[in-house]
Order: C-alpha cells, then structure tokens, then sequence
C-alpha cells in the first residue's frame, strides 16, 4: 500500500487547475446506459480510481469505452448483456448504485447489490428505492440485491424525505423516459446535479429545475447520443484553497466557477484569509491570524461535507476555539484523532467537533481512513513541521488525480513512497 512522504513546513504558492468532478463524472457514466445506441462522449473524465470502478461496471454492462481527442467516447456494443451490478463492484465503490435508474428506465428491470455500509456513516438508498416505486416500479430485496422491476415507468410526483445528491440523481434519470411528467420535490441542489440534467438535456431529455428544490421532468420515448464536459471538481479545487491558508501560502484556482465554491470562500473570508475572484481564477492568500470560526455542513448551498475534514485542519492553525457540526453523515471525525498525532487539540463529542486553535503541527505517521480524511491528513503534512508519512493513500485515490504532483508544483515537498 502506497504512502505520502512529506517534509514541511511548507507554503502552497502558484496556480493550479482541477480535473473534471468525481461526482459529476460518475452520475454521467451511469448517463451512458441511456441512450438508443448513439455515442455519448464525455470530456474532462477524472483520471480517479472510482472512475475506473464504474467503467469497469459499464463494460459488465455492456457499454464500451474508448478514448479519443481528449474525451472518452461511451456506446452500447452488446445489447443483450446482463442487467446487473455485482456486490463485488458496489462493495468496492457505493456509487454503482447509480445504475439501477438508468437500467430500469431504460430496459424495465435491474438487479444491483445493496451497498452495505461505509466508513463515514450508514448511508441507506431507501429513498432512492422510494423514489423509482413512486415511478411505478416494484422494488424487492433478496440476497442483498435489489431487483427492480417495471414494463413501463410513470410520471409522478415524489418528495424527499431529505435532500439527497445519488438519490435524485437516480430517481432524475429514471424519470427521463418515464410517460408523463414528474415532479420531484425536496431535491438536492448540488452543481453535480445540475450538470447531469444539462447532460440529460442535451441528449434529449426535458429537465427543468435542477439546481432548485423542485425538479421537473417531461418524460420523452427515447434519448440520443451527444457530447458534454463535465464541471471542474469543486471538492479538488477546495482543498488546495484550504490548503493555501494553512499554510498562509498564495494560490490560485484556474477555471472553476466561484459560485460553485461560495460556501467554502465565504468562510475564509470570515476566517481572516484573503479571496479575491478575477478572470484568471480564485485566488486566496493568507498571512498569520486566521480566526477560527463555527461551522455546520449542510447541503448544498450550505458548506459541503466533503470539506470538513480539511477545514478542520485549517481551524487548528487559527486562533481561539471554533466548533464544527457535521450534519450530514454520523461518522465523519475519524481524522480528528490522526491530527491529534501531529499536535492538534480537537474534542469531538458525537456530531460536534471542538478545535482548541493556534496550534503549530508537528509531522507524524498518520493513517488514511476515508477520501476526504486522507486530504486533510495530506494539507496537515503539508504545514507541520517535520516528516509526515500518510498510510493508505489508496483512499484519496479514489477522488484527487496527481494529487502529489499539484501539491510539487505549488511548492509542496511531497514524494509517493510505493510500498
Ligand atoms: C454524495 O453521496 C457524494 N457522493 C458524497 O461524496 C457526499 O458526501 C454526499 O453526496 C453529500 O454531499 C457522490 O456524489 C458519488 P446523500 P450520497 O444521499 O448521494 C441520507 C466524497 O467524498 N440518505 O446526499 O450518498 C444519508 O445517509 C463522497 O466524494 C438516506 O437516509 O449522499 C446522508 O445522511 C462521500 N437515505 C444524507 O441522506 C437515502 O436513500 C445525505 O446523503 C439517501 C440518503
């Protein structure tokens, strides 16, 4: 298993740019199941582990992927193939799960595997389950699978029980060939969303609404091929924005959308750093005097979840005491304890975080336990003083591509120990 060797401190100074989203990119390859047979091609396609996982389960499916002119183009080359996605795949990455939409819509039955737990939280698919039912289909559980089924989906209207990114991303796509109009309510608002429906709307889909609390969808007989760019990787772009303050370095994001990121700039600004957003980018400096400051997670637009764990290394390096409330999934501290290794003084207690701040990091041996957790692990070596070693970096492989080479490049002493 991989590691990160890093010497600090040091501070991130440069430009840097993001790839294509994770989370963009693998609600647009369950896309791919949708289409009549055209090819869909899709540009800015993440060079990420979890991609890889689900072209894998594309090709189990019977979509064939291939790259060309910077794109990688998608098309249906065994139309018979099976309908299913196997536990050994969904265990590995639960957003396979965002094929059951597109194969029930689009050939009446489906047969994916339960995702089973994970380790930031339980995380049920209940609603996504809810939401195809109330489009018609019959949903049974066996043997950790869910099997769905329907001959022909239909318009309805259906309610969240709370805003969910993969489950109205599921329930989006299916709608799209359903007969009738559906009317989605309670949605989450991501931008992830919001560029699936522009894809699906490219296509041949009739979305209106993404983005908003209310999604509407006019069912249409069939969708064709096309061709999209998937958005920059806010969540990527995030973290070296953080990773900018932290170590009261001076970068610059190119070519994301500041609307995209608010959440995170307004925060630091209100923690003391410096945002300014021109033509050529996001760019945020920091010098000494970070503030801490309380935060919750929230859906979008409030602040993203997957910026938790590096925003709470940030607060150690900020004075006074700052409170964060993660609201969203029920275990996501498991950083908390890794940070402590390098110095840090944090007390969680349940859903809540406390950070006793201005602490100056010291390098350590730390341990990976999820994606993000591994990004705030890699930032917080970044500034310690000291050697950092990060174990299983297989983790942040699942969503940062090059990740250790834009870090070099923006100053970082950062080297891939392959073990
Ligand atoms: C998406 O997960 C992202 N993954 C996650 O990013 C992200 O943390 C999360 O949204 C929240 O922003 C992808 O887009 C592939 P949810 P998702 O359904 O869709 C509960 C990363 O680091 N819920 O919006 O699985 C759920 O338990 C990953 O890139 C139900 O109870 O999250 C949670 O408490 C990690 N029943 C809340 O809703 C359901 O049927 C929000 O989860 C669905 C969700």
């Amino acid at each position: 298993m991989d590691k990160f060797h890093i010497v600090g401190p040091s501070r991130l100074v440069g430009r840097v740019r993001a790839s294509g989203a994770k989370n963009a990119a693998l609600p647009a390859l369950a896309a791919t199941l949708l289409p009549d047979g055209e090819p869909l091609t899709l540009h800015r396609v993440p060079g990420v582990r979890d991609i890889r996982t689900m072209m894998r389960l594309l090709d189990h499916l019977g979509i064939a992927s291939e790259e060309s002119e910077g794109g990688v183009v998608f098309r249906r080359d065994r139309p018979n193939a099976d309908h299913d996605a196997p536990y050994d795949v969904v265990k590995t990455m639960r957003a396979s799960v965002l094929v059951l939409g597109p194969l029930l819509a689009r050939f009446g039955h489906a047969r994916v595997s339960l995702p089973g737990g994970c380790a930031i939280g339980v995380r049920p698919i209940d609603q996504h389950l809810k939401g195809l039912e109330a489009l018609g289909a019959e949903v049974h559980l066996s043997h950790g699978y869910v099997e769905a089924t329907a001959s022909q989906l239909r318009g309805a209207r259906f309610r969240f029980d709370m805003p969910t990114v993969t489950g109205t991303e599921n329930v989006l796509m299916a709608a799209c060939l359903a007969k009738g109009t559906t009317v989605l309510e309670n949605c989450a608002r991501e931008p992830e969303i919001v560029d699936l429906a522009n894809l699906l709307n490219t296509i041949g889909a009739r979305i209106s609404g993404a983005g908003e609390e209310t999604i509407v969808i006019d069912g249409v007989d069939g969708l064709g091929g096309g061709e999209h760019t998937i958005i920059p990787d806010r969540i990527e772009g995030g973290t070296y924005l953080i990773g900018a303050a932290l170590t009261r370095g001076d970068v610059t994001l190119e070519g994301s959308s500041p609307a995209d990121l608010a959440p995170l700039l307004d925060k630091l600004a209100e923690a003391g750093a410096k945002v300014e957003t021109t033509e050529s980018g996001i760019r945020v400096t920091a010098s000494d005097g970070l503030q801490g400051c309380d935060l919750d997670t929230a859906p979008h637009p409030g602040f993203p979840t997957d910026l938790q764990a590096q925003w709470m290394a940030l607060m150690t390096s900020a004075d006074g005491v700052s409170t964060i409330r993660e609201t969203i999934f029920e275990n996501r501290f498991q950083h908390a304890p890794e940070l402590m290794r390098m110095g840090a003084d944090v007390r969680v207690d349940g859903g809540s975080a406390r950070i006793y701040g201005a602490r100056r990091l010291t390098g350590a041996a730390v341990m990976a336990t999820d994606l993000r957790a591994s990004a705030c692990l890699v930032l917080a070596g970044v500034a310690a003083d000291g050697e950092t070693v990060v174990d299983r970096i297989y983790h942040l492989e699942r969503g940062y591509e090059g990740m250790e080479l834009k870090l070099q490049s923006l100053g970082a002493r950062v080297a891939r120990w392959v073990v």
